[in-house]
């Protein structure tokens, strides 16, 4: 039977913290393929999916992949690290026809827009100018897969802990990741120690939205 969430989304929402300190306790593994399954339901665009997974659980692994990440301790004790990474390959031929059979299957897609995504690809990440590089493309998908992992994740009650603190070259050569994928971030996965940590603030909404443009105050 499939695995049911436990906490309801805004409850996921609030109470989802950077979790520094985890409790050995395996996350089961319905729970974990729900997470997944779930999390790369996020949207990408033209439905590239560039996320890429790295599921790693095994002590001495993680144990390597601290040593990448400045010792943070957080690597080692969560039962699962997911290694994220962005593909910048995306844009080859028989990656879009990927994509467009994916499309095709399910009945969401038609020839005409299969020929629109043929032509449009190659050219969109050939000047790109709706980003300012292949890499800022595949970090700006892969976080959003990421984001939506952790509310998941917390849904079914298991904490994570997001991490930028690593170097890349060196878990790109421990982990055998190619050149064409780039690492976004680390996310630990699993049940974090109490006290669990305080909720640290946000800025109020008026301080971060503008109205019509920016630097227009913003009232609710
Ligand atoms: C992209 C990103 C990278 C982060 N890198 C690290 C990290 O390397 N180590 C760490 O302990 N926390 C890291 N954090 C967690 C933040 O410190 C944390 O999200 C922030 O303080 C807000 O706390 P909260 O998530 O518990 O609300 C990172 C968060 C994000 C979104």
């Amino acid at each position: 039977m499939e695995a049911q969430p436990i906490v309801g989304l805004k409850e996921a929402v609030e109470e989802r913290r950077a979790a520094r300190s985890f409790r050995p306790d395996p996350i089961p593994e319905g729970v974990l393929s729900e997470i997944l399954r779930l999390g790369v339901r996020a949207p990408s665009g033209y439905n590239l999916q560039p996320w890429r997974f790295i599921v790693v659980k095994q002590q001495e692994n993680k144990e390597k992949l601290k040593a990448c990440a400045f010792n943070q301790r957080q690597i080692s004790e969560a039962p699962v690290v997911l290694i994220c990474c962005g593909d910048r390959l995306v844009s080859q031929p028989e990656y879009i026809e990927s994509i467009i059979k994916l499309g095709i299957e399910a009945q969401a897609m038609n020839e005409a827009f299969a020929n629109y995504m043929r032509e449009q690809i190659p050219v969109l990440f050939q000047y790109h100018p709706c980003f300012e590089s292949v890499e800022a493309w595949t970090n700006r998908h892969t976080m959003l897969a990421v984001a939506h992992i952790m509310i998941v994740a917390k849904s079914f009650g298991v904490d994570s802990c997001p991490m930028e603190g690593f170097i890349t070259a060196q878990v790109k050569e421990a982990f055998n990741i190619p050149e064409h994928l780039d690492v976004c971030c680390l996310l630990p996965l699993g049940y974090a120690t109490e006290p669990f940590k305080l909720y640290g603030g946000r800025f109020k909404i008026e301080q971060v939205c503008y109205s019509e443009s920016y630097g227009e105050p913003f009232k609710i």
